[in-house]
Parts: structure tokens; sequence; C-alpha cells
């Protein structure tokens, strides 16, 4: 038998093999884990509404949403491993390969992608030696292309841990990732500062921030997300000279006679 023919008849054995169930966790990481799993089902009316902070959960145990935490979201709520791997793999903001401690997102969405998205992922990858949804050898920090993050105003946009980095560019994120492997404080452009990505997985499952100060550091949106509005309102904005935009209906009723004028003629 040829290479070729060797290697395909050998993916075809793999392919033809039922996958064995996955392993428990541990007594000891159920033990934890358990009091935190009831917190969330009894959230809700449903227990099956809770599988998205459940899958958060078992991320912040692991940094990603392995087949044992698959199978324990599966048994926590009644449900079948397929139906919770469904969920799973829909949702990209879980994990199927362990995330680094600082899981580095680089919009490679139309409007950071144009504004040098592409080349800011692309010049990370060489940096840290990574293709997409890699880990470093240390563990410190994973890559991953990511969809438009509603930041486009921001463009182009790198998240960490899912907090926002500005108006980036591949000196500043080659800058933001070295600091993160060095362990230097590394502060978002808003929002609140940066925990592990599994502290960050615990928040996200619906669990208090603790961090003093952690809450009122999150913020709303900044002046550019607000120009659109302002300048809707009839305001003139610095640097966009004089000229004001008027809301087409208001244009309308302003051009249009009123019905007392037209009697009068
Ligand atoms: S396109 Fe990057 S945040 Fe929208």
């Amino acid at each position: 038998m040829s290479a070729t023919g060797h290697e395909t008849a050998q993916h075809a054995v793999q392919l033809g093999l039922p996958e064995l169930p996955a392993e428990p966790y541990p007594a000891e990481v159920r033990e934890r884990l358990d009091p935190d799993a009831a917190a969330i089902v009894a959230r809700y009316p449903q227990s099956r509404s809770a599988l998205l902070p459940l899958l958060h959960l078992v991320q912040s145990e692991e940094g990603f949403v392995s087949r044992t935490g698959i199978r324990y979201c599966a048994e926590q709520l009644g449900l079948t491993t397929a139906e919770v791997t469904a969920v799973a793999t829909f949702y990209t903001m879980y994990r199927r390969r362990p995330a680094g401690e600082y899981h580095v997102g680089v919009c490679t969405n139309t409007l950071c992608a144009v504004l040098g998205g592409d080349q800011i992922f692309a010049e990370l990858q060489q940096h840290l030696g990574i293709g997409n949804n890699e880990t470093t050898e240390d563990g410190s920090v994973s890559l991953e292309h990511i969809e438009c993050n509603a930041a486009c105003d921001y463009a182009p946009v790198v998240m960490v841990n899912w907090e926002f980095f500005d108006n980036q560019d591949p000196a500043s994120a080659k800058q933001l990732v070295d600091d993160l492997r060095a362990g230097a404080e590394v502060t978002p452009t808003r929002g609140a500062k940066l925990c592990s990505f599994k502290e960050t997985a615990r928040i996200l499952a619906g669990f208090p921030d603790g961090r003093p100060g952690a809450v009122d550091e999150s913020g709303a949106g900044g002046a550019p997300s607000m120009a659109g509005l302002r300048l809707a309102h009839g305001e003139t904005l610095p640097g966009t000279g004089p000229a004001k935009v008027v809301a087409p209906r208001q244009q309308e009723s302003a051009e249009e006679p009123s019905e007392t004028e037209g009697d009068e003629a």
C-alpha cells in the first residue's frame, strides 16, 4: 500500500471509531464547581436556560470547554452531550482549545481589516510564532482573529480577555503582547483592568467581579461612539466645520408649506 493509501486507510479507521465518553471531573473539582453550578441553575425558571453561563463556568475551570466540561453541563441540566456541544460550538466565545492566560483577539472584520487589522494579525502571528487559535509555549498568550466587536468607531481594535485596546497598529499590538508576556501591568483603553482568561470566564458566568473599583471602571461609550447621535441632534462637532446634519423629517417640514400657508395663497 502506498504511503498516501495507508494514511487514507488510517484516517478512515479513525473516523469510524466512536469516541469514548469523556471522563467526569475529579471529585475535588466537582466539590468546587457544584455549588456554583447550582447557584447558576437556580437563576432560571427552566434549568436548560442556564447553559450559557454554565459553559462559562466550566471555561473558568479549564480555560476552555473540554469534553469533560460538556459532560458536566449535560449532567447538570439533563441535556444530551450532543445538545450541549451544539451550543458550545455555535458561540465563538467558548473555546475548544485551552486559552492562554491572556487571550488576544484581533478584529479582522471589514472595517478593522481595511484600517490595519489584517496587518496586525499577520505581524502578531509572526512575532509570537503561533497561528490562529494557538497558544505560546509558556501558556501566557493565545491568539485568535475575531469578528466585529461592535467597536468599529475605534478600529482597528484588539481585545485581551474581552477588554478593548482601541486604535491599534502593528507596533502597539506587538508591544502589548510583549508586556503581557513580561507580566507588566497593562491597562485597556477603556473598561475594567485586566484579569486572567479564567477569571474573566467566571465573571461572564455571572459571578460578581470582586476587584475593588473594577465595576466603576467599566465605563460607557466614548466620544467617537456618540458622534453620530450628536450630529443627528444638529450639533456641530470639533473639526466637522459649520455644516449641520439635519434629520430628513425636519428638512421636509422646513421645505413644505403648511396647510395654512396654502389656504392663504
Ligand atoms: S469591524 Fe472591528 S470592531 Fe467592528
